[in-house]
């Protein structure tokens, strides 16, 4: 187990490059189940998920063979064992995007229920109802484990009556060799859903309209292997925006795609950050005071939740009173308790917190309680006066690549130390 020590107070300034989109390779990695020949995949970021992603598929017979930190040759020829079992389901929740990438190669797939950020209930239905409306059948076993399994896939008009990411990418993996058009309406637009339909079609399927409403899919019987560059992490960018305006600092964060930013930037020049766009980098810094705002949740092109907690911490010293509604989880605001410890004043009342700014916060021992709550009380500590210590950090590392090398490298006091294990043995 390793913590974060954070003595905050330092302006942020300089340039971190932006490492490949973590929610894009955790569908792209399953999706090299589809293709009949060897994938080069690069731009993978060097996180805890992805690594996870890659065992899952060596594990199921896949020669795995990681060329450089971000570059990894895959070959799916083989597969012995078209199964992931709980022991890594329970850590991340796109596991089951195992469920459609095998049900697309072998019409039969078993994958443990996922585990994952506990952001409040996560239901899996529509995935089901999709895969069913393919023409599967899908049962969840007593002990968890997920089956599904079709005589034919089938193409079929689907409309979802949620929009949902994980259900967008399962059953666009599943319909791609379905036989004939499958059209789906009501789709998440996220950019890492256009990335994983450009992967498959770079692949050689065909879908179009990924990032819009609705995806039309005309299944292929094969697909053969492909060379993919992953597009940039939109969360990272954004958290180091958040960082920029949150430490009155000068950021250039490179490699980024400026589009896939837009509602964050918004919101930060409503803040009080000045943002600067270029081609594919952006420059955020802050000279004047942070501003209450109203903030809510929405799925893209709306404000990412995904951003929500490291945005919250910014209006916890921001003057004035800010309001932020969680629209797309029902328990998110779980790392308010952790920054009440520094002194921030937040009131949460279901999916709405209601945030009093106040002139600082104060470094306390904190424990991150997912991915994005953990970048937040980064950021906490970062601004706090004192020093902050973080637990639990296993959580950041599912989705951020050397977080601490990179916030050094723009000027933050962090360090990363070793806990040792602090079970106590029985006395008898
Ligand atoms: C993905 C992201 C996650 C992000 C979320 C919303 C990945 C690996 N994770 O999660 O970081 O916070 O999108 O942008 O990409 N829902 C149902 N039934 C379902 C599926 C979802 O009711 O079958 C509900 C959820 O409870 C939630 C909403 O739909 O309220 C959106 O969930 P969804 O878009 O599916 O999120 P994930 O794909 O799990």
């Amino acid at each position: 187990m390793n913590k974060y020590v954070i003595n905050g107070g330092n302006r942020l300034c300089g340039s971190v490059d932006i490492s490949g989109a973590k929610n894009a390779a955790v569908a792209i990695l399953p999706a090299t189940l589809l293709a009949e020949g060897p994938c080069l995949i690069e731009n993978l970021p060097n996180i805890s998920d992805v690594t996870r992603s890659l065992k899952i598929l060596s594990e199921m017979g896949a020669t795995v063979n990681v060329l450089n930190k971000s570059t990894v040759f895959i070959d799916t020829a083989h597969i012995t064992s078209p199964l992931v079992p709980y022991e890594h389901a329970k850590h991340m929740r796109a596991s089951y995007y195992f469920l459609g990438a095998l049900l697309a190669r072998y019409k039969t797939a078993n994958v443990a229920m996922p585990g994952g950020c506990d952001l409040g209930a996560r239901p899996i239905d529509r995935h089901i109802r999709g895969f069913e409306d393919l023409g599967c059948s899908v049962t969840i076993e007593p002990g968890g484990m997920i089956h599904a399994s079709a005589e034919a896939l089938v193409g079929n008009h689907i409309f979802f009556d949620g929009v949902s990411v994980g259900a967008t990418i399962n059953v666009m993996l599943a319909a791609s060799k379905a036989e004939g058009l499958t059209v789906l309406e009501n789709v998440a637009k996220e950019p890492h859903i256009v990335d994983l339909a450009n992967f498959l079609n770079s692949m050689g399927a065909d879908i179009r309209g990924a990032g819009t409403d609705v995806i039309k899919i005309h299944g292929v019987s094969s697909m053969h292997g492909a060379n993919y560059t992953i597009i940039p992490d939109q969360i990272e960018a954004g958290t180091f925006m958040a960082i920029a305006a949150a430490t009155a600092g000068d950021i250039v964060i490179k490699n980024i795609i400026p589009k896939h930013l837009e509602s964050i930037t918004e919101k930060l020049v409503k803040i009080g950050a000045t943002v600067e766009e270029y081609d594919d980098s952006i420059r955020v810094f802050r000279n004047g005071p942070l501003n209450k705002i109203t903030l809510k949740t929405l799925p893209h092109p709306g404000f990412p939740t995904d951003m929500q907690p490291q945005m919250t911490v910014l209006l916890t010293v921001a003057e004035g009173s800010s309001m932020i509604i969680e629209d797309i989880w029902d328990n998110r605001f779980k790392y308010a308790s952790e920054l009440r410890r520094m002194g921030a004043d937040i009131r949460v009342d279901g999916k709405v917190a209601v945030v009093d700014g106040v002139p600082f916060l104060t470094g306390a021992p904190v424990r991150a309680t997912d991915l994005r709550a953990g970048a937040a009380l980064v950021i906490a500590g970062l601004i706090a006066k004192g020093t902050t210590e973080i637990e639990d950090i296993y959580h950041i590392e599912r989705g951020y690549e050397n977080f601490a090398e990179k916030l050094q490298s723009i000027g933050a006091d962090i360090k990363t130390v070793y806990v040792p294990d602090r079970t106590i043995a029985p006395a008898f």
